[in-house]
């Protein structure tokens, strides 16, 4: 039988009680279902905390697949292929231990982990961890680090299962399930560790630009089990083809502007698709609310783009 429980619903102060001075923010991206959006989503919000000034680490912990790894790889081959400054975070990965042994192996892996934590801990002002999407030991400890824990959902109701059982004829949570529950025991684990709170967001991605009753529906179940389980609700991001095409350069949205990636030197051309679509990744990281290292409090709201009117093929 399950020994689930809903956590309370952390009141947003206590979920973001002042960050301990001198030490990283530490964003866990996490969802174990595969293919929502987490590696794309951390470089990303990596790019856009760099941009603010930040000192930003990342971490992968889905090392086999390494697709942050790979990305970061490229976005570097990139700078140097086109000799343009693009602004790096320090990355490291976390393989999976190659010991026999269960309980070996998650000690192994726990070394490993810390030791990668410990790197940078002191030196940034946040971690960004990229976990995989499956259950691993790696995935579940990393859980109890984060500061903040956000978890990209794809607009379907398949995605949304891992989360929670939902009622097909009202919409209504029947019970959350095996993601939900997971998270919750994190929680009461780095509560009894005296850690602070987490601060748990879920956003939605590859949102369609139509208003199809899939994705009403979905905004239903979602505001329901926010309120059941304890989690905010970000806007999230749209379907857009660029995503998928960023990662051969390394680059995100918030490169474009800079004024080197543009049409004829080898990045994509800026669109105005692109410029609404940056402003959805600015307002996804101002929905974080994260802490500033120095003055501990939330970064800045971000400027706004000019209105441009979002095409509805967005590209
Ligand atoms: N907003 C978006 N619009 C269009 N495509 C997207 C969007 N976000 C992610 N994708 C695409 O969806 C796929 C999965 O994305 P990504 O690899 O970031 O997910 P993931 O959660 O890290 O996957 P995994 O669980 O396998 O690690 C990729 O092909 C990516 O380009
Ligand atoms: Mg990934």
């Amino acid at each position: 039988m399950s020994t689930f429980q809903p956590a309370p619903n952390p009141s947003i102060a206590e979920a973001q009680a002042a960050p301990a001075p001198g030490r990283a923010h530490v964003l866990v991206i996490g969802n174990e279902k595969g293919g929502s959006g987490k590696s794309t989503t951390a470089l990303h919000i990596a790019v856009a905390l760099l941009n603010d000034g930040a000192k930003v680490a990342t971490l992968d912990l889905d090392a086999r697949q390494g697709t942050l790894g790979r990305y970061v790889e490229n976005r570097e081959a990139f700078a140097r292929r086109k000799g343009v400054d693009l602004p790096m975070p320090v990355h490291a990965a976390v393989p999976l231990s190659t010991l026999s042994d269960r309980a070996e192996a998650q000690a192994d892996e726990r070394a490993r982990l810390e030791a990668a934590l410990e790197q940078v801990i002191d030196t940034v002002d946040f971690v960004i961890v990229d976990t995989p999407g499956s259950d691993t030991y790696l995935s579940r400890l990393a859980h109890t680090w984060a500061d903040t824990l956000l978890t990209p959902l794809n607009d379907s109701f398949i995605d949304l299962d891992l989360l929670a059982r939902v009622d097909p004829d009202t919409l209504k949570i029947v019970r959350p399930s095996i993601y939900a529950e997971a998270v919750w025991k994190q929680r009461q684990l780095r509560a009894v560790q005296g850690g602070r709170p987490v601060d748990w967001v879920v956003m939605r991605n590859r949102l369609s630009s139509l208003a199809a009753r899939n994705k009403r529906d979905m905004g239903t179940a979602i505001e329901a089990l926010a309120k059941r389980i304890g989690f905010r609700i970000a806007a999230g991001l749209s379907e857009r083809v660029i995503y998928k095409e960023l990662f051969l350069t390394g680059l995100t949205l918030l490169d474009l502007k800079r004024g080197g990636p543009k049409r004829g030197d080898g990045g994509p051309s800026l669109t105005l698709s692109h410029v609404a679509a940056r402003q959805e990744v600015r307002d996804l990281v101002a929905a974080l609310n994260l802490p500033r290292r120095d003055a501990a409090a939330p970064l800045a709201e971000p400027a706004r783009e000019p209105a441009t009117g979002d095409p509805q093929s967005a590209g």
